[in-house]
C-alpha cells in the first residue's frame, strides 16, 4: 500500500479544512494512480485518508480524518448518508429526478450520481473514481430505495484530461430507449436526453431556483434566456404567464422545449427561437423591448481565476442589457454558475450592470444550487451557483 506524508504548508492547509491537496504540498510519497493511501504530517502523526491522483495537481483528496482505514462499511454509509439526505428532502418521489451523490461535496471524490426516475447517470471525474466505478455502483445500488431500471456511465467531461483519462459513455445496465420523462410538482413534465443533453442530461442544480421564479407570479411576458430545455420558462407557463419566449442556441434543447411545453400542457404560450442570446438580448434592448420576468442563466464565463477579468466584463454588459429590458416593477433572475466568481463579487457585477443601465434595482433573494447540490464548507469550489433574484424599477 502506498503512503503520503504532508509538507508543513500541506498539513497546515488540511487541518484549516479544505480536502484536497496539492502535488506540490505532498513531501514524500508513493502510491499507485487511485489508490487509498494513509495520509501522514511531517512529524509522522497519520493525519487520515485520501484518495491519489498521481496526474492532477490535485493530488490527494480526503475522504476521512479518522484513523481507521475505508473499508466497504464505511463507503455504504457514506452513499446511505447522501440518499437518506434526498428522502428526507422528499427529492425521491418515482417520477422525479436529483443528484443522488454529488461527489467531493458529500465526500465521495470523483463521483456524481443523477437520476431520472429509475435511471441512473454517473459521471467519473478522478483516477480513484475510475478505479473503484464497479465497486461504487454496487455499494450504491445496495443503499438505493428502488430499483434502477439502467445505470449510464456519462464520463465524457473535460476535466478527466486532468486525470489522464479519455472520455467514456457506457451502459453499465438495463436499457435506455430515447429520452427519459420526468414529473416535477406543478405540473412540469420535461425530457430528458441522457446520452447527448448537458451534464447528465438536465440542470438539476436550478430545479429549486425555477420553482422559486414561478413563485414570482409572472403573470404578464416572460423571456428564458440561455434556457436550455425551457424549463424556467415552462414553469412561468405554468404558474400563470401570458406569454413565455425561450432564447437557446442548441438546435436539440430548442427541440425538447417544444416537446416539454406540449407535455406540460403549455404549448400556446410557450415560443422558442434558436439564437445567439448575446446578440439577441443588444437588438431587443436597442428596440427598447419590455419584458415583466427575464431570466438570465448563461453558462459560465469564467471556468477558472485567469478568466475572471473578461467573464466580469460579460456579466456586467449581459445585466445591463437585461435590466434595460425589464418592466417597471419587473423581475430579472440572474445567475453565473463560474465557480472562480464568489457569490460577492457577483453581486458586485450585478451592482455595476445596474448602474450602467440606470435601473433601481432590488436584491429580493439571492440563492444558490438546490439541496441535493449542497455546498461542503470548507470546499468552496463546491459553492459555485449563485442566483439573484432580483426586482427592478
Ligand atoms: C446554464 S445552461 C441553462 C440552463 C437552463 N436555464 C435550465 O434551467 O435548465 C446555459 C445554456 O445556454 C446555452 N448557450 C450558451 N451560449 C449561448 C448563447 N450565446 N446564446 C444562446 N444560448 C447559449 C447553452 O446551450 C445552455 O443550454
Amino acid at each position: 500500500m502506498g503512503k503520503m506524508t504532508l509538507s508543513g504548508k500541506g498539513r497546515r492547509w488540511l487541518l484549516n479544512g479544505h480536502p484536497w491537496i496539492y502535488a506540490d504540498d505532498v513531501a514524500d510519497g508513493e502510491g499507485t494512480p487511485g489508490e487509498l493511501v494513509p495520509v501522514h504530517a511531517p512529524q509522522g502523526e497519520l493525519l487520515g485518508w485520501a484518495l491519489f491522483s498521481a496526474e492532477s495537481k490535485i493530488a490527494l483528496r480526503m475522504v476521512t480524518r479518522e484513523e481507521q482505514q475505508p473499508n466497504r462499511e464505511f463507503w455504504l454509509g457514506r452513499m446511505q448518508r447522501a440518499i437518506q439526505a434526498r428522502i428526507n428532502l422528499g427529492m425521491l418521489e418515482p417520477e422525479g429526478a436529483c443528484r443522488l451523490i454529488s461527489g467531493d461535496a458529500e465526500g465521495v471524490p470523483g463521483l456524481i450520481v443523477d437520476r431520472y426516475g429509475a435511471t441512473l447517470v454517473l459521471q467519473i471525474g478522478t483516477q480513484a473514481a475510475e478505479r473503484m466505478r464497479d465497486f461504487f455502483v454496487e455499494v450504491l445500488l445496495e443503499v438505493l430505495p428502488f430499483e434502477a431500471a439502467a445505470v449510464l456511465e456519462r464520463s465524457d467531461l473535460s476535466v478527466r484530461r486532468l486525470e489522464g483519462l479519455e472520455p467514456r459513455v457506457e451502459l453499465l445496465s438495463g436499457a435506455i430507449d430515447g429520452p427519459i420523462q420526468v414529473q416535477e410538482s406543478g405540473g412540469l413534465i420535461y425530457q430528458v436526453d441522457v446520452r447527448e443533453g448537458h451534464k447528465t442530461g438536465a440542470y438539476l442544480d436550478m430545479s429549486e431556483n425555477r420553482v422559486r421564479a414561478a413563485a414570482l407570479r409572472p403573470t404578464g411576458r416572460v423571456l428564458d434566456t440561455f434556457a436550455y430545455d425551457g424549463l424556467f420558462g415552462i414553469r412561468a407557463a405554468l404558474a400563470g404567464a401570458e406569454e413565455v419566449l425561450c432564447l437557446e442556441q442548441n438546435a436539440a434543447a430548442c427541440e425538447r422545449i417544444r416537446v416539454n411545453s406540449e407535455l406540460s400542457g403549455v404549448a400556446d404560450r410557450v415560443k422558442v427561437e434558436r439564437v445567439d442570446c448575446m446578440k439577441d438580448l443588444r437588438s431587443r434592448a436597442e428596440a427598447k423591448e419590455v419584458w415583466d420576468t427575464i431570466i438570465v442563466d448563461p453558462p459560465a464565463f469564467a471556468r477558472n481565476k485567469r478568466e475572471k477579468r473578461g467573464a466580469e466584463r460579460g456579466y456586467v454588459e449581459l445585466n445591463r442589457r437585461a435590466m434595460l429590458l425589464a418592466a417597471k416593477g419587473g423581475h430579472l433572475v440572474s445567475a453565473s454558475c463560474s465557480h472562480a466568481i464568489y457569490a460577492s463579487e457577483f453581486l458586485g457585477h450585478l451592482a455595476s450592470a445596474a448602474r450602467v443601465s440606470r435601473r433601481d434595482t432590488m436584491l429580493e433573494a439571492f440563492t444558490g444550487a438546490s439541496p441535493d447540490h449542497p455546498v461542503r464548507l470548507g470546499l468552496p469550489e463546491s459553492d459555485y451557483l449563485k442566483c439573484a433574484f432580483l426586482r427592478v424599477t
